[in-house]
């Protein structure tokens, strides 16, 4: 008999090819929570799961699947999933690290660009009809803070953090970083975490969320920051204390922000951050790209693939789980 493997909602068909024969498929709406008594009916017989960051895996939804024998996400941050249950029950948990590195770099350098050079503020301040002609340009019309040849300080340089440089250094920007592990890049200063935030014009962060990353950016480290500099965050809302931020924007400390994640997801409308003119906001989209998106499900699903034969996923998070790891 095929082994089950849920589907938390809708993907291209052509992207899952890959596991037509080798399982029975159930899909789910992706507009019900996992945790309703309808979606559970359903993951009750899994032996598979495949899910996106916006599934709370969490130990009520491991609890409604006693045969799960994989997970696969298709995203490389896996924070919506409580890892160490998975662990515990000896369940191979995939996502997919590298293939989104250039598409969320890319969307990073553009909250960059968009938040120093006030270009979302521009596009609204024409919809609005307040470019007239007697404001039609003047020597400090709409000036905003120079990016090139200034300072870029890297929070994180897995390889969202390293393609981030790349671009930095394509804008002649010096290139400042602290990672968690101490990895050295080429090109990039490796500095105590106190300098970069001191010294870097824009702090761009690519962490991944953990225990210890939560509130990593708290009130009294954005205190720190350089007067005048713009915070970018396409990493995870929980790593940047947002309150702290909107303080610090309205004080004036800080110039800009562009974010694209948020503590809450939608974020709530409320949020002193949409009342902050300098504040560019963008609905979690770093990889939304529909060659990204291609291969993150390709990945996603070469990882169930491999759940469902039993062998080790090529991009696991949790490899302690196979009997072979630590054994040399
Ligand atoms: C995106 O945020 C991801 O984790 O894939």
């Amino acid at each position: 008999m095929l082994k089950k493997v849920v589907i938390t909602q809708p993907l291209p068909d052509k992207n899952l090819k890959g596991l037509v024969g080798r399982c029975d498929i159930a899909v789910l709406s992706g507009k019900q929570s996992l945790s309703s008594a309808q979606a559970r009916d359903k993951l009750a017989n899994c032996h598979g799961l495949i899910c996106l960051l916006s599934d709370a895996i969490d130990h009520f939804v491991l609890d409604a699947m006693p045969k799960l024998e994989f997970v696969s996400s298709v995203s490389v941050g896996v924070d919506h999933i409580d890892v160490a249950i998975l662990t515990e029950r000896d369940i191979p948990l995939g996502h997919t690290p590298g293939v989104l590195a250039a598409a969320t770099a890319d969307a990073a350098f553009g909250l960059l660009l968009a938040a120093a050079r006030r270009l979302v503020e521009g596009d609204r301040y024409i919809r609005e009809g307040n470019w007239r002609p007697d404001n039609r340009w003047s020597a400090d019309f709409f000036l905003g803070k120079d990016v090139s040849g200034t300072t870029l300080g890297i929070i994180g340089l897995g390889a969202i953090g390293q393609a981030m440089a790349r671009r930095g250094a394509g804008f002649d920007m010096r290139l400042l970083s602290w990672t968690p592990s101490g990895r050295k890049v080429s090109g990039v200063d490796s500095v105590s975490l106190e300098e970069l935030l001191s010294r870097s014009d824009f702090v761009s962060v690519h962490l991944a969320l953990t225990g210890t990353t939560h509130d990593f950016l708290s009130a009294d480290k954005i205190a720190t920051m350089k007067p005048g500099a713009v915070l970018v965050n396409t990493a995870r809302g929980g790593i940047v204390n947002e309150l702290a931020l909107a303080q610090a924007l309205d004080s004036g400390h800080l110039y800009a922000a562009g974010l694209d994640v948020f503590e809450s997801e939608p974020m709530a409308m409320d949020s002193p951050l949409l009342h902050h003119p300098r504040v560019v906001v963008v609905p979690h989209i770093g990889s939304a790209t529909a060659l990204t998106r291609a291969k993150m499900v390709e990945l996603a699903v070469r990882n169930a693939k491999a759940g469902l034969d039993g062998r080790p996923m090529p991009h696991c998070v949790n490899p302690e789980v196979y009997p072979v790891f630590g054994a040399g």
